[in-house]
């Protein structure tokens, strides 16, 4: 497993849980000291479990040696960042660089999967690459990942599909050996061409994301004409055709997948020639939706200079310490730069947020109701559980003043009124 990130690790930790023999490598030395003394660089719900109880049975190991990790292996998964360049388009150079120091290091036939994100026709481009290094035989294989940050190890265990995108029969059945133990209840391996195996993960990633941007629109009318967004959610999502999932008004989706799929989807239309007028919609109501919370506290305050804000959640969404374009990041932005005072809160993201900011106006705070003593506001950004049932009246009396932002319908208005609180939603 070349890359051991969110994608990586996660796949690995789950390949070795199902009796294969699996090594994980990354350039980065620290990550790799770090796992070997059995610490887990991200938070994800269930893994550390997975990943110790598999180093213990010697199924999972972990190197930064590239010729330890290829010779010993007869497929070798790409799982490394593919992020936006300046222009949107996806960076390949990570996956480009991860084919060369696999040819390089090659021994014999191999499977090539790229698990990477990529845009379609990346394949002829890594087999440019490893051609260049080496004349032994391999397969090329796209592996496209679906797994949910927050959810990973159960997505990884029990896939809603797998596709599959390849070139030769030899890859289908080593492929298929592999991933056979993940789908023993039904089969739900999917074999395709490696374009549109590419092609596949972008379009369900613009699919979930158009749906965001769809409610995020919707939100705005409903404010303005009275109606409830919540209350349309639940009247459309019963419309089988329709579902309830992703249906969900807010403050936009961020992380380290939708934003930049959707900037190089639109990227790879327009070298084609195309036009994307959907995509570009979707991604400008999301860039939109991020300032939203920002301009409903600053239009409440008038001037928020020298206020306080409490802000819960900082994670691109719960169960998950991935603040990667983080609708939270546009806000403390936008309220440092108004000269606010921020007191900021996650249950497990507060690590990566203090890697990303210093500066004094932002306190890091010990729980949600630390980040509210001496607030005029909180702000809620992140949905996570334990802020549904907060203890508002601990809470009210330690605040300046009693308004509260919620980004993500969290809370019911008369509710929040009945605590004596001044509340603010979205889309009702
Ligand atoms: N995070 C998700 O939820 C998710 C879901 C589906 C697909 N993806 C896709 O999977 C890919 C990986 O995403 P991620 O979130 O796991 O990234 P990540 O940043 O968490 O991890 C990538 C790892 O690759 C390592 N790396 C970089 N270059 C390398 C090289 N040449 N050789 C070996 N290791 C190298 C990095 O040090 C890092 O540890 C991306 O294309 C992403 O779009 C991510």
């Amino acid at each position: 497993m070349v890359g051991t990130g969110y994608v990586g690790l996660v796949t690995g930790a789950c390949f070795a849980e199902m009796g294969h023999h699996v090594i994980c490598l990354d350039i980065n030395k620290e990550k790799i000291d770090q796992l070997n003394q059995g610490m887990i660089p991200i938070y994800e719900p269930g893994l550390e479990e997975v990943v110790k109880r598999n180093i213990d049975s010697g199924r999972l190991l972990f190197t930064s040696d590239y010729a330890e990790a290829v010779k010993n292996s007869s497929v070798c998964f790409i799982a490394v960042p593919t992020p936006s360049d300046e222009d949107g388009s996806c960076d390949l150079s990570y996956v480009l660089q991860a084919a060369t120091s696999i040819a390089e290091h090659m021994n014999e036939y191999k499977v090539i999967v790229v698990k990477s994100t990529v845009p379609v026709g990346t394949s002829l481009k890594v087999k440019a690459k490893i051609n260049e290094k080496t004349t032994l035989p391999f397969d090329l294989v796209s592996n496209p990942e679906f797994l949910k940050e927050g959810s990973a190890i159960l997505d990884c265990m029990k896939p809603d599909r797998v596709i599959l995108g390849v070139e030769s029969e030899k890859s289908v059945a080593i492929m298929k050996e592999i991933y056979s133990a993940f789908t023993l209840n039904h089969d739900r391996i999917l074999v395709m061409d490696i374009l549109s195996s590419e092609m596949t993960k972008y379009a369900a990633n613009a699919m979930l994301a158009t749906r965001i941007s769809f409610m995020n629109e919707l939100a705005t009318i409903c404010e303005k004409l009275g109606a409830n967004i919540n209350e349309v959610r639940i009247g459309i999502g019963s419309d089988q055709r329709i579902g309830y999932q992703f249906l969900y008004a807010g403050i936009g989706y961020g992380g380290s997948c939708f934003p930049k799929d959707i900037r190089a989807l639109q990227s790879m239309a327009f070298d084609a020639g195309l036009e994307t007028p959907l995509m570009d919609a979707v991604d400008s109501i999301n860039n939109n939706q991020k300032k939203l919370l920002f301009k409903k506290i600053s239009a409440y305050f008038g001037d928020v200079k020298g206020k306080t804000i409490a802000i819960w959640g900082l994670a691109f969404k719960p169960n998950t310490d991935d603040m990667r374009e983080a609708p939270a990041l546009v806000l403390i932005e936008e309220l440092l730069k108004q000269g606010a005072v921020l007191r900021v809160y996650d249950p497990v993201a507060m690590p990566k947020a203090k890697s990303l900011f210093n500066d004094p106006r932002i306190h890091f705070c010990k729980d949600e109701y630390d980040a509210a003593e001496g607030a005029h506001a909180i702000a809620l950004v992140t949905e996570w559980k334990q802020f549904r049932f907060a203890d508002f009246e601990k809470i009210f009396p330690s605040m300046q003043k009693k308004v509260f932002f919620d980004g993500r319908n969290q809370y019911k208005k008369q509710e929040m009124h009945a605590k004596g609180f001044e509340y603010f939603g979205i889309g009702h």
